[in-house]
């Protein structure tokens, strides 16, 4: 059987999104189909849009999701009809070399649905991270499903599928930030934010938000911020470096993803200190330092994908800390929408308060 159900594509690069109706097959082995309850709009998203990640058009959006698993395929065991999951894009095959040494957080060979959803002509569908929930349902690869409590609000729970997850991840996981330490995140949008939340967590004795937008620094502090650079008028490598008594941040993050932020990051850690890449940068971004300087300068560059999570361990694992009111996951959500206004999410993350819209089904 097939299902039509009403879903957002991206058919061309830089053209507006269309509300479509497609073809989502039911799932055969190793497969899951889910009913999409609520899903963020990240800013990869809108990479996927510009063409900025690759040529692969038509795009089904949306990868921030949680939903009802309505039914799997005759092999499936893990989950079941009726779960309440969370969507991932690191669901661990097992046999990978990354994974057969313990890091499944490295895993290089993710599954994903083998069946293709498509447009009603038949032409196929790239789902955005291999899960496209801008959707009434999707098909994912079972292990694309992470059981968490019902209790949890779908709007708060997707967003560990992508974008907080990256941000609390890159503090914890990548950047391992610990107790006591000072910490710099360079962009506050969902994502930089939740790398103040995960800073936050681990017990980071200064956490400085930096941003070119007051209400996204406003945001940061409310969230844990100690201190806030408004990068507009102030060079953000000298305050880092001021606000550390001279020395520059241990950990800094960078949330933007683009060469001038990242070398701001470099340049505002201390000797020995860490930099974490979570913003994604595109193709044609160029980055050039004095070699002297890496290797004078000590430390890490890390960069981070998905905040090194792995989905089995910190989804549930976060999902408690939010229902024990220890994570504040619902000050992430700035808006609910519906699926016909993902374009004016879009031109809304350019700018304002806006950490995450969230469509709702
Ligand atoms: N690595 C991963 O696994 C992963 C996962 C999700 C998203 N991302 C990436 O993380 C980045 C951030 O995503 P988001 O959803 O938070 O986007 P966003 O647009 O909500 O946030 C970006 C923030 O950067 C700020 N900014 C822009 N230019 C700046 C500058 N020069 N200095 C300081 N701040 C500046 C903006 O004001 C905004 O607040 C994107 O590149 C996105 O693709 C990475
Ligand atoms: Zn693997
Ligand atoms: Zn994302």
């Amino acid at each position: 059987m097939t299902h039509q159900v009403r879903a957002v594509v991206a058919r061309g690069k830089g053209a507006p999104v269309s509300l479509e109706t497609i073809n989502v097959p039911d799932p055969g082995p190793g497969e899951a189909l889910v009913k999409i309850e609520a899903c963020g709009v990240c800013h990869t998203d809108l990479h996927y849009r510009e063409g900025g990640i690759n040529d692969e058009f038509p795009f089904l959006l949306g990868h921030e999701a949680a939903g009802v698993v309505e039914s799997v395929g005759e092999d499936v065991t893990d989950v079941a009809p009726g779960d309440f999951v969370i969507l991932n894009w690191r669901a661990v095959c097992g046999n990978c070399r990354a994974c057969q040494r313990g890091r499944p957080w490295y895993c290089f060979s993710t599954h994903n649905a083998k069946q293709k959803m498509t447009l009603a002509d038949g032409t196929e569908l790239s789902p955005a991270l291999g899960i496209g929930a801008f959707a009434e349902k999707t098909l994912v690869a079972a292990g694309q499903c992470t059981k968490v409590d019902r209790a949890a609000s779908a709007a708060a729970a997707g967003l560990l599928g992508c974008g907080v997850m990256a941000g609390i991840g890159a503090a914890i996981n990548t950047g391992n930030v610990g107790r006591g330490d000072s910490v710099a995140v360079i962009g506050c949008g969902g994502v930089g934010a939740a790398a103040v939340v995960g800073s936050n967590l681990a017990g980071a004795a200064k956490i400085i938000a930096v941003d070119i937008d007051d209400l996204k620094l406003n945001t940061a502090e409310k969230l844990g911020a100690t201190h806030t650079v408004n990068a507009k008028g102030t060079d953000p490598v000298e305050a880092i470096r001021e606000l550390t008594g001279g020395f520059g941040a241990d950990v800094v993050i960078e949330a933007v993803g683009r060469p001038e932020t990242y070398k701001q990051a470099f340049y505002a850690r201390d000797l020995a200190g860490t930099v974490v890449l979570v913003g994604v940068p595109t193709p044609e971004m160029k980055l050039e330092l004095p070699l002297l300087d890496v290797f004078g300068r000590g430390g890490a560059l890390k960069s981070s994908w998905y905040g090194d999570c792995l989905p089995s361990r910190d989804f549930p694992m976060l999902i408690d800390l939010y229902l024990q009111g220890r994570l504040d996951l619902d000050a992430f959500v700035t808006e609910t929408i519906a699926l016909d206004d993902i374009e004016k999410a879009f031109e809304r993350m350019h700018g304002g308060d806006v950490l995450r819209s969230v469509v709702v089904l």
